[in-house]
Order: C-alpha cells, then structure tokens, then sequence
C-alpha cells in the first residue's frame, strides 16, 4: 500500500472529507480505543513557532497510546550543523512510524514526503497549505451547520496566509461562496483564485466587511504574518487595518459564526469572545478530535 502522506488538503476528494469528520465526531463522543496507536511513534518537527498544531497533535498521539518525539527547534538538532531536510527526514524515518512537520518553507512537506518512509502530515509549509487545521475548520463549521451552500467570508491576510488557501479549496467541495476582504497587497494569490473559479466556485471581493456581514453564515478572520513581511514598515502600513468588533457583529445573521486559527493578534477585539457568534476557542480544541482522527488514518 503507498505511504499515506497528508500534505494539502488536495489529498482529500469530498467523501475522504466526510469520512475523516465523522470519525473524529465519534471520538469527541469518546467511541475510540485509548489503545489504538500503542506502541506507536509521532516524530514532531515544527521549524516554525506552535502552541495549537504541535500541542494537539501530541495530545491526540497521547491519547491514542502512542508516544511523540521532538528535535526542539531547528537550532537544537543537526540541521543547525547544516544537515539537509532531506537527510533529517532519511533519519527520523528510521526512528518514528510517522512525521509530523511544520517549516517555513513551501513546498518542504512535499519534499520531506519525498524521502520518508513512514507517513508525513504538512502541519504547514511557509504560506501554502495547513491541511490539518482546514479539517478541524470544517468541523466547526459542521457543529454549527451543513457546509453545503454557505457563504464564508475570509479576512486578512489570504496572501500569506496558509490555513485561508487550504480552507478555500476545501469549501470548493461544498458549493460554499467565497467573499475576500484582505489589506491591499495580500489579496487570495491569482493562480488559486483563478483554479477555484475554473471549480465553479463563486468568489467576490470586497472592500470592507460591513458591506456582507448581513450575508454571511461564517466569519473566517486571519492574522497578518508578520514573519512573512520583508520589513516591518510593510507590516506596519496593513497591521491594523481590520478589526472585528461586537458593534460589527450587531448586523450579523444570528447564527454566523466567528472563526479565527488563532493566534490572534488585534484583529478580534477581546469582547467579541463572549458573543454568541464567538467559536475560535472551540475550534481550537476541536483539533484533538481531529488530528485523532488524522493520525488513526496514516498508522492503521
Ligand atoms: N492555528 C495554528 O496553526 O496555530 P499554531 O501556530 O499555534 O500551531
């Protein structure tokens, strides 16, 4: 059987969707063998900061009776020594039944998959793709209601913004409609946009969110990757140019929802956290269940 590598959520077709969520429902009502991955191995590498991916993925790992292993940081393993990614991946293929990674770089999860011989999961690559974070999006949207149809807008940075480009392919599958409002500069990138209407999919842009908040059903918000910037004036001229607030939320259907992958900076204001639309605290949590399930399907 060919290693099962997760590495965009181009990997998935609807139904693999489907499936892998309602499978990470029945473990979030507990239906799952505490056993299932003993005496397993998950090699963690994240070359890039993480509290949510890194620390949910070694729960879910946890709490399936496996084990995790971890290099630190990049300074802390022999890549600071100028070793490849793709002698490490040679290495901790040896050492572990599956890779978990997250790099700065585009396109390195392709590459480590390249030359590992256990299962590899993109816990994301630079600004590309964050597929394991787009399934735990879609199973918030899921609590709340049917993907099918829905209108989402996504704000922020969808230039750089890796979890944006994977949630936009997957919402394809699902006949939702698009509505983009992002700082000038880091507009949804062209080719993906260009790939999604050759899809059928519906994609509008907007100038300010107050023009759809009366239409949409989910508010997906994304920080600026500042560490994507060349310089910090860049940053600086687009950092505070949007700001969710309880005043905006006024005009929202009732049951929109508000999504964030978090961590935010100041592009949710902290009132907005006890709203009934406010669902960036779940979704978070709702990665256990999820990369549980993820997990379950590269080891078993
Ligand atoms: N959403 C997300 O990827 O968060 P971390 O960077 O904390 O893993």
């Amino acid at each position: 059987m060919a290693t099962r590598h997760i590495i965009s959520i181009g990997d998935f077709d609807r139904d693999g969707i489907d499936q892998l969520l309602d499978h990470a429902e029945q473990i979030d009502n507990r239906k799952y063998d505490a056993g299932a991955l003993g005496g397993r191995i998950l090699a963690v590498l994240f070359f890039e900061p993480s509290t949510r991916t890194r620390m949910s993925f070694e729960s879910a790992m946890a709490r399936l009776g496996g084990t995790s292993l971890s290099v630190g940081s990049v300074d802390a393993c022999s890549m600071a020594k100028g070793e490849t990614l793709a002698d490490t991946i040679r290495v901790v293929s040896g050492y572990a039944d599956a890779i978990v990674i997250r790099h700065p770089k585009e396109g390195a999860a392709r590459l480590a998959a390249e030359f590992s011989t256990v299962p590899v999961i993109n816990a994301g690559d630079g600004a590309g793709q964050h597929p394991s974070q787009t399934l735990l999006d879609l199973y918030t949207i899921r609590q709340s209601m049917p993907i099918d149809g829905i209108d989402v807008a996504l704000i922020g940075d969808l230039r750089y913004g890796r979890t944006a480009h994977s949630l936009a392919s997957a919402l394809s599958l699902y006949n939702a409609r698009l509505h983009t409002i992002s700082p000038k500069g880091l507009e949804l990138p062209s080719n993906l946009v260009m790939d999604l209407r050759e899809k059928g999919m519906e994609i509008t842009e907007h100038d300010d969110i107050r023009e759809i908040i009366g239409l949409v059903d989910v508010l997906y918000v994304t920080r600026i990757q500042r560490e994507r910037f060349p310089d910090s004036a860049s940053y600086f001229n687009v950092a505070t140019s949007y700001r969710i607030t309880p005043e905006l939320l006024a005009d929202a259907k009732k049951h929109l929802i508000v999504l964030h992958p978090l961590p935010r900076v100041d592009e949710i204001d902290p009132r907005v956290d006890d709203s009934p639309h406010a669902r960036y605290f779940e979704q978070s949590k709702n990665g256990v269940p999820v990369r549980m399930a993820m997990l379950m399907r590269v080891l078993q």
